[in-house]
């Protein structure tokens, strides 16, 4: 377990430089964790007007919301630009999606080319530095709040596949148990950390690279996160967090922490088992978590550590309608990736909102509007066919298609990938999830030594 030495601005605190226990999967949790949740915060350290209500007033008038723990649209779903706009991040452009196709000679995939994944912040200074054959790394990561993953989470994770392919990079995954313990009331530990190695049964059989891919619980992966989740801690006020996240007095102070633990794996030192200090960190997101990124920027320049580059995505619509986002915990709006056929192709047919004429008449006279037909938009994001999808907008939209027709090819499209996730889920045994929770494996150091190795050549 050997430790490169950190430039001077990355200097470590002296504890890091302590290996770290050979193998913290294993390790128990924490008794001391189970008592967190019962804390709650002071509420006089907070401003008298909390951001959840200003958020309500907003709601009131119509507006948008859009946080980590809640979408909500206007009448003419989200208003991505805007986001863009408050966030204040960039829209990927064409001549990014060309550059990328350029410099990884693979053709972009269709998430990207299709807009699902449509801002970013940094990412010409990321490929800038890839160009010159400075290597980044991927993070993301995903809440275990559900047993079964619907359609929508699986985007993300497809995404970042094909960006690890495509760049031969290493890729960090947290599955934020912690997150989710603190969150939901009713919660517990254990079953939060079950969920979480559920869930990465489903992550992994989206076919990552045992080889380049390091997937971790943050109740098992505390030990090694916390030097850097301090440092981070440390560099954020009561005041920015609440700002950030709208916190309500009421909050337990968990939730306020946990800011910091979901920034940590955005810098390399959070691995030092097979990540050098220093290195680029690019992480894919769906937009709601840009929060996160923008206060952990924020710490990161005051650091002095790089700055994660970000990538982000547009929400899957819910099955009703793209007012909000597909939603696990609301079943009549979500395709789950356990549903049999038979009931995913009943849902889409029951609950798919139609943008296509009321009677078959009307639709052969004024055609669908395919910006609010959700099959159309579902079809957009899973039909690979770039042919076919062209096709099917222009027919539809010119009525020579219905809705039915439509629908019909929407659920052929999407039993097809819940088939197979199912198959290659099934295959995922718990000594393949020990694996790639193994951050001390031989096999990952030497995978990223190699690359060093010819980047030196
Ligand atoms: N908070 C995210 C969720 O609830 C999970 C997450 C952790 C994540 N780290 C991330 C998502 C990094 C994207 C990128 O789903």
């Amino acid at each position: 377990m050997q430790i490169a030495a950190a430039p001077a601005h990355l200097a470590q605190p002296r504890h890091l430089a302590t290996p770290p226990a050979p193998n913290a999967v294993r390790a128990a949790h924490h008794p001391g964790l189970a008592r967190a949740g019962a804390l709650s915060a002071a509420g006089v350290f907070f401003s008298a007007l909390s951001r959840r209500r200003k958020l309500a007033a907003r709601r009131a008038e119509g507006e948008q919301v859009v946080t980590p723990w809640e979408v909500e649209a206007g009448e003419d779903g989200v208003d991505y630009d805007k986001l863009i706009e408050t966030f204040g991040c960039q829209p990927i452009t064409s001549e990014q999606i060309e550059r990328i196709e350029r410099l990884t000679g693979k053709r972009p995939h269709r998430f990207l080319r299709r807009g699902l994944f449509f801002s970013h912040r940094d990412l010409d200074e990321l490929l800038n530095a890839y160009e010159k054959g400075e290597a980044f790394y991927i993070y993301t990561g995903r809440g275990p709040s559900s047993e079964s993953l619907h359609l929508g989470h699986l985007v993300p994770f497809l995404f970042t596949k094909w960006l690890q392919e495509a760049f031969d990079v290493p890729l960090v995954i947290e599955l934020t148990d912690d997150e989710k313990f603190l969150f939901k009331k009713d919660l517990t530990i254990e079953e939060s950390r079950r969920l979480a190695w559920e869930n990465a049964k489903d992550i992994i059989a989206c076919g990552f690279d045992p080889k380049k891919t390091f997937i971790f619980r943050d109740s098992d992966y505390i030990q090694q996160l916390y030097p850097v989740t301090l440092q981070i801690q440390k560099r954020i006020s009561l005041r920015t967090a609440q700002n950030t996240f709208g916190f309500d007095p009421a909050d337990n102070i968990g939730k306020v922490a946990f800011a910091a633990v979901q920034a940590s794996p955005a810098f390399s030192i959070a691995f030092p088992d097979f990540l050098e200090p220093g290195r680029r960190c690019f992480v894919p997101q769906a937009i709601d978590q840009d929060p996160y990124f923008r206060l952990c920027r924020r710490v990161a320049e005051d650091l002095k550590w790089p700055k994660p580059a970000c990538i982000h995505s547009k929400f899957l619509p819910a099955l009703q309608g793209h007012q909000t986002k597909m939603s696990a915990s609301v079943a009549s709006t979500a395709l789950y990736m356990t549903d049999t056929e038979k009931k995913l192709r009943k849902k889409i047919n029951k609950h798919a909102f139609s943008g296509g004429g009321k009677t078959e008449e009307e639709q052969r006279e004024h055609g669908a509007n395919l910006d609010v037909d959700v099959s159309y938009q579902y079809l957009k994001i899973w039909l690979e066919d770039d042919e076919e999808l062209e096709r099917i907008g222009e027919d539809y939209a010119a009525g020579k298609l219905l809705t039915g027709e439509v629908k019909k090819r929407l659920g052929d499209v999407v039993s097809e990938i819940v088939r197979e996730h199912q198959e290659a889920r099934a295959r995922i045994e718990d000594a393949t999830v020990e694996r790639f929770m193994d951050p001390a494996r031989e096999e990952l150091r030497s995978s990223f030594a190699k690359k060093l190795a010819t980047e030196a050549a």
